[in-house]
């Protein structure tokens, strides 16, 4: 059998899980799935009227760095999952850290969360897209009240700033936001991208090769001790870039990549909560990141980090966050990328 013939069925499987996950989305996107019709453009149009539109930049998480690397896989996350990621061997990453908001030039003091998102390049044209952030839980449940957060968090155009009282009446109406906010209280921000452990939060079903599925998360922990933020970074708006820099200089960052394997009974539909501690912990192997670029020049660029964008031996769980994020995150490509074509045009007839 040549290597062609081998990969037909993966083949066909990776563009099966890709139209499943295309198809939820679409439906989400839609409004099929949410009575009251929260659809992707409506989210993409609130972060737009909250906060403007930065041309050519993501509508969330939009200041931020390309890095690029390898993932080093150990072989044991092949017990759970027959994705080839996990077999023992190097897979190629284009990554992109972030802090979330709307606005490239926010100071990177202003935000507690970073984030981490990464592209597996496997062979065979397979691809394993993942979101990351440096919380273990998200702040709400559902698409829905993601939308009533972001409509409670609209600046005040007195003060620039969101108006408390409407947050914490959106706070006190939704108390599964409790333990992201109590997290957030408890740990300072981190100093650095490199010291940061970043969760998928959302669950995901792995299949292992006998075929039995395993409801898993995911967790980034940093090989370099946490720091907190200090009093003179928060003086530098640009302090994560800088700092990834001047580390990378000094050689490659390491993070391990640990799958953990929810029981039965586990929650897989909530993001908010997290599983028990006790639940068995797989290190499947090392992420090295060798190199940074700016974001505007480098490979993230155009790369759509959604997180349903999965290989064979790795499906997205029930949790109604997965679909509205794919949903959201191509409307705020195809604008971006837009805008992006209109400038790099507008740059070229200028120079004519
Ligand atoms: C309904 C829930 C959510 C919505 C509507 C949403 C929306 C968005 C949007 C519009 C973007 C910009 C995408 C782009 O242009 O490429 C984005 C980026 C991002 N989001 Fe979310 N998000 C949600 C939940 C989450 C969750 C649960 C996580 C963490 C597990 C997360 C992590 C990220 C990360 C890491 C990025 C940046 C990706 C990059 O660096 O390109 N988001 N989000």
């Amino acid at each position: 059998m040549s290597r062609a013939d081998i990969c037909v069925p993966c083949r066909l499987a990776a563009i099966a899980a890709v139209i499943g996950c295309t198809a939820a989305a679409f439906a989400w996107t839609a409004g099929w799935l949410t009575p009251k019709r929260v659809d992707a453009p409506h989210i993409v149009n609130t972060f737009e009227s909250n906060y403007g539109i930065h041309a050519g930049y993501r509508r969330n998480h939009a200041k931020g760095l390309c890095v690029e690397g390898e993932f080093e896989s150990n072989g044991n996350g092949a017990r759970v999952s027959r994705a080839a990621v996990f077999a023992p061997g190097e897979t190629p990453v284009i990554g992109r850290f972030a802090i979330p908001g709307s606005n490239p030039s926010t100071p990177d003091a202003s935000i507690p969360v970073r984030s981490m998102a990464l592209l597996f390049q496997l062979k065979d044209g397979e691809q394993w897209r993942t979101g990351m952030n440096s919380a273990p839980v998200f702040v709400v449940r559902t698409p829905n009240q993601f939308y009533q957060q972001l409509v409670a968090s609209k600046p005040d155009p007195q003060t620039g700033k969101p108006d408390p009282a409407k947050l914490d009446a959106f706070f006190g109406a939704n108390p599964e936001t409790l333990p992201f906010r109590q997290w957030i209280k408890a740990h300072p921000p981190s100093s650095s991208f490199a010291n940061t452990a970043f969760w998928g939060i959302n669950a995901f079903l792995a299949t292992d090769a006998d075929g039995n599925a395993h409801a898993v998360r995911w967790e980034m922990v940093p090989q370099t001790p946490y720091e907190a933020e200090s009093a003179d970074q928060k003086l530098n708006p640009d302090f994560l870039a800088d700092d990834l820099g001047s580390r990378l200089a000094q050689g490659p960052l390491r993070w391990h990549l640990v799958l953990t394997v929810a029981a039965l009974g586990d929650p897989t539909n909530d993001a908010t909560q997290q599983w028990p501690a006790s639940r068995e912990q797989i290190d499947a192997g090392t992420l090295v990141l060798r190199q940074a670029t700016p974001q505007r020049s480098g490979a993230c660029r155009d790369v759509n980090y959604d997180p349903t964008v999965l290989p064979d031996g790795l499906k997205p769980s029930d949790d109604p966050l997965l679909a509205a994020r794919s949903a959201a995150y191509a409307v705020s490509f195809n604008r971006r990328t837009h805008e992006e074509a209109a400038l790099a045009h507008a740059h070229g007839e200028a120079q004519q």
